[in-house]
């Protein structure tokens, strides 16, 4: 097992010789002779453990250990002493620090700290997606009024059984603030099922409801549980309810009426306990009107409406939304936190987000992959956002017209160290978060960079077989570079773009 490890300390012999006995059991090593140099380094790179000698000139490694903790609390970081020096290793040990070993202590004693610190690493980060996967939750977040009122909301009807129509356009929150009142409410360890009525096909979405007996339909098998009693005691949460036919519909009213279902494919009635909260982008009243959706079953579901609103009826929620995400993926894709420019909130809240938090989020996710520096730059966004002018039409009835008529923000001049053919390369595949590019767009330098070399990467994997080791030969990269930019790009096995 081998990782990454950075030594910092004013003495050269010091850091070539642990160094070298990281480098000859197969570690990635680099070094700094001083905590400045340490930290700029952290800004670009992952380590799995931080040497740091304790006593240094200028900023020692007491000093070096705080500021590391600040910025990157799960750093793992070893101080290095000298003889005599228990006390203030002491202290380091209540800063954060991992361990603390006296530079002389020999080869062996330094591995054993190091593969100690990367599986402790390992664990910590298969402990995040594990508790990420379990809990799979956020906050509704917003400050809002229109979020403070949706929050209220929830507060009120969560601790009742009151069924809850949500409503508002897509990527606006609707299952969240599902979730939201179900973790609020007497139910919140029983079970919460989702059932997304527009995804299942009309012949099966009753099984999916109500269950089915054995051979109650070709490729029935055994008896099948539905959703309401798999919900039993908790809650059904009907996602995209406008979307369910008559039919079902029926159904699912003596349901709620009754409290009672029967399986498919059979006579048996059951009891079950369910509260029901349903959500729906369509404007249920022109449904039930257009009679595409039962008037009682409406007034059924109906019996708290929530509506969630536009994101471009909330600017001043784009901000803080935007932050949460960044933080979300840097953490994700286990890279320093970045921050973004000023130019990019001012873009982001010009913009009029047709798809919502959804679309926001997601173009986020795209400009932390996309962007090389610590701040997050509008070159980092895609061209409609950039320029204010959605792909997908805004939806009927918004009033950001006026905006769509700012002036675009111009992306900022940015010329590297590009030889001229990169910025005449055709558009790529697009990034593994970006909008497919237009026929005819320009792409700004830093964007047409990024899109060749994945492009290139993906190329040269294709062409070995995936095998990292000879693909990184032929690109002229170390195998760990080229694992990291690996990440960076989100390529794996199998992508075909
Ligand atoms: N207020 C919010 N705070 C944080 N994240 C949010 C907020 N609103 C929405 N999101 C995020 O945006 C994405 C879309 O939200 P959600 O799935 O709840 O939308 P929806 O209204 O159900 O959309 P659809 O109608 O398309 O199903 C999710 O990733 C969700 O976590
Ligand atoms: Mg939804």
């Amino acid at each position: 097992m081998s990782g990454r490890v950075l030594v910092v300390d004013d003495e050269k012999n010091i850091r070539a010789t642990i160094e070298m006995i990281h480098r000859n059991a197969g570690w990635e090593t680099r070094s700094a002779a001083g905590v400045d140099d340490a930290l700029a380094l952290l800004q670009d790179e992952r380590f799995d453990v931080v040497y740091m000698d304790l006593a240094m000139p200028g900023r020692d490694g007491i000093d070096g250990l705080r500021s590391i903790k600040e910025r990157y609390p799960d750093q793992n970081v070893v101080i290095l002493t000298g003889q005599g020096s228990i006390e203030r290793a002491v202290e380091a040990l209540k800063l954060g620090a991992f361990d603390f070993l006296e530079k002389d202590c020999g080869k062996e004693k330094i591995l054993v700290t190091s593969r100690n610190a990367l599986e402790r690493r390992a664990l910590a980060e298969e402990n995040r997606i594990l508790r990420k996967k379990i809990s799979g939750r956020r906050e509704f977040l917003g400050k809002s009024g229109g979020v403070a009122s949706i929050l209220e909301q929830i507060g009120r009807v969560a601790p009742t059984n009151a069924r809850v129509l949500i409503m508002g356009e897509s990527g606006t929150g609707k299952e969240l603030i599902a979730q939201a009142i179900h973790d609020r409410s007497p139910r919140k360890e029983r079970p919460f099922v989702k059932v997304n009525c527009a995804a299942i096909p009309e012949e099966l979405i009753e099984a999916e409801l109500f269950g089915s007996e054995k051979g109650a339909y070709t490729g029935a098998v055994e008896p099948r549980k539905g959703k309401f009693e798999a919900a039993d005691g908790g809650t059904l949460f009907l996602d995209e309810v406008g979307d369910m036919s008559l039919r079902v519909q029926t159904k699912v009213l003596r349901a709620l009426q009754e409290g009672e279902i029967e399986r498919v494919g059979s006579n048996k009635t059951l009891r079950v306990d369910v509260r029901v909260i349903a959500a729906t982008n369509k404007d249920i009243a022109k449904e039930v009107a257009a009679g595409r959706m039962r008037e009682d079953l409406y007034y059924r579901l109906n019996v708290v409406p929530i509506v969630a609103p536009p994101l471009r009826d909330r600017r001043e929620d784009i901000s803080l939304l935007a932050e949460s995400f960044v933080n979300e993926f840097c953490e994700e894709y286990g890279i320093p936190r970045k921050t973004l420019d000023w130019s990019v909130v001012e873009c982001l809240a010009r913009y009029p987000w047709p798809g919502n938090v959804r679309e926001l989020r997601n173009q986020i996710e795209r400009a932390v992959i996309m962007s090389r520096e610590k701040m997050v730059c509008v070159q980092d966004l895609s061209a409609e956002v950039r320029e204010g002018r959605p792909v997908v039409a805004a939806h009927e009835g918004d009033h950001h017209g006026a905006l769509s008529a700012a002036p675009a923000v111009k992306p900022g001049p940015e010329v590297r160290d590009l030889p001229p053919v990169i910025a005449q390369v055709p558009v790529m595949a697009p990034g593994p978060a970006g909008a497919p590019a237009l026929p005819g767009e320009v792409l700004p330098l830093h964007e047409a960079r990024r899109r060749f070399e994945r492009e290139m990467i993906r190329e040269a994997l294709e062409r070995n077989s995936w095998n990292v080791s000879r693909a990184a030969e032929e690109l002229g990269l170390e195998r760990t570079n080229l694992h990291k930019k690996l990440r960076v790009y989100g390529l794996a096995k199998g992508d075909k773009e």
